[in-house]
């Protein structure tokens, strides 16, 4: 019998997770394979007998926040020195045995050695002693087993997120070989690996033989999917078309985009086609200056980038995109930075995901170039672009007024900003194919299903509502 259930009780974990949804997803096939193992799940660190933190490198401040967690859970073990610390994700990857000389820490796991984590937490336990497992070259190709380790722990973990009820994430592709210069993940994901559609097709099956209703596919630059089988060569496009067949899933989107010209009018000719696909696109710009870009490596010039918004516009005619900046790249001039105010104004984003360029450690724009604009230049030009892309937000948002949407509902809201009913139902949120937040009050049961609300009411990133 497995340790962990030979034991009277079993040991409860504690997870917190960091960073994007790649992470998202890390943690649920986490704790899906810790509950397999028998493990107990707890909301609390004082009842925990393990703390699971999965970490995210991509900013400075991210690891700072990590940090800080980490300075309380040591002080935590002092009062409680059998409490197991455990480091996964990005930042285990990056700091490999230097994270586990923190007093707090006593096991360090990357991403790709995620198949070993309850191997590693039960040895832990039992034997008291600190563990690290991390990918020693991390930019070569793994060796086929660890592939198929982590293949296999995919697909038969890869149902549980209840977080938001009626959907989860399917990875489609790990790893990025882009190397924009200022990005860690390269180091800490390692090299592009697609997944095989056979995998992937079977997965979202399964997770639709569950009651999942909305599928999203991640990769790091998931539109540049491939994979080989036979005489076909698979792309996004055919496994979009591939997941609208199957019978149970609703919606399906995917994130997030590099502005790539390979097979994206696929892409936009199987969102228009299918009413699966939902018509939303996250690529983001980072820069409009073509000098910036060129010194982040990114491979496009701010016109082409714009000329493919215009191809997706012209293909699906309702598309809402989305985009995400890196404001005080070094060398970021005045002008540059306007050239990037007057792209965010043709792109006309419903939202922009705006950075201050934080340097990362082992990249090339750190290696080779100074952090030369000043912390109060990045703060300034920061906030100038989140106005000029709210006013955007705002007019764009005013269009849904007076008109009824659909909304896969997700839960209770976080806060009750506005209540339109003044009835016993609490507020929800929900949101459109085209990523539109939408707030209303109804039952909680709702949560999972779609709805119908009509539009009373705007803020630049949030619709307010009530059912239809
Ligand atoms: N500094 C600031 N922002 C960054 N991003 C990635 N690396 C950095 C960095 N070093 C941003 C990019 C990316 C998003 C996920 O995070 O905009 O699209
Ligand atoms: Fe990082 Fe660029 Fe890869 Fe995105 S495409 S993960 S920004 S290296």
């Amino acid at each position: 019998m497995p340790y962990i259930k030979a034991l009277m009780s079993a040991p409860s974990i504690h997870v917190r997770s960091f960073g994007c949804q790649m992470n998202k997803l890390d943690t649920a096939l986490v704790t899906s394979a810790l509950k397999e193992a028998g493990y107990d799940f707890t909301d609390s660190v004082k009842q925990a007998d393990v703390v699971l933190i999965n970490t995210c490198s991509v900013r400075e401040h991210a690891e700072q926040r990590v940090l800080s967690h980490l300075g309380h859970l040591k002080h935590i073990k002092k009062s409680r020195p059998n409490l197991i610390v455990g480091v996964i994700g990005c930042m285990a990857q990056r700091l490999g045995d230097k994270l586990l000389e923190h007093e707090a820490v006593n096991l360090v796991c990357g991403p790709a050695e995620i198949p070993q984590i309850e191997q590693l937490i039960t040895e832990t336990l039992k034997e008291k002693k600190k563990s690290l497992a991390v990918t020693e070259k991390i930019r070569q190709k793994a060796p086929e087993q660890q592939s198929q380790e982590l293949e296999q722990f995919e697909s038969a973990y890869g149902i549980e997120d209840k977080s938001i009820p009626g959907q989860a994430y399917v990875r489609v592709m790990r790893g990025c070989n882009n190397f924009c210069s200022y990005c860690v993940v390269p180091y800490v994901r390692g090299p592009e690996v697609s997944r095989p559609p056979d995998a992937i097709i079977e997965q979202i099956k399964k997770l639709a033989d569950l009651g999942v209703k909305q599928v999203t596919l991640l990769g790091q630059t998931v539109n540049s999917y491939k994979y080989k089988q036979g005489a076909k060569t698979w792309s996004l496009a055919d496994l979009l078309h591939a997941a609208s067949d199957i019978e149970g899933i609703e919606w399906l989107r995917f994130v997030t985009s590099y502005p790539f010209k390979e097979f994206f009018d696929d892409i936009m000719q199987v969102m228009a086609s299918s009413p699966k696909v939902c018509e939303y696109l996250h690529m983001p710009a980072q820069s409009g200056s073509d000098k910036i870009l060129r010194a982040m490596n990114r491979n496009y010039s701010a016109d082409s980038y714009l000329e493919l918004l215009e191809r997706a516009r012209a293909i699906v005619p309702g598309i809402t995109i989305a985009g995400d900046f890196i404001v005080g790249f070094p060398g970021e001039t005045d002008e540059d930075f306007q050239a990037t105010v007057d792209l965010v104004k043709k792109a006309r984003y419903k939202n922009a995901f705006i950075f201050k360029y934080s340097p990362r450690p082992g990249t090339t724009a750190d290696n080779r170039l100074q952090d030369t604009v000043d912390i109060e230049v990045k703060q300034k030009r920061n906030l100038e672009l989140l106005t000029v892309q709210e006013k955007i937000s705002d007019e764009l948002s005013r269009d849904f007024l007076g008109k009824q949407v659909k909304v896969l509902v997700e839960g209770l809201s976080k806060k009750s900003r506005v209540n339109l009913d003044k009835d016993e139902n609490p507020q929800l949120i929900g949101r459109t194919s085209g990523d539109w937040i939408v707030v209303f009050n109804g039952p909680e049961s709702l949560a999972g299903t779609f709805a119908a609300v009509k539009i009373e009411g705007i803020s630049p990133l949030t619709l307010f509502g009530r059912l239809a």
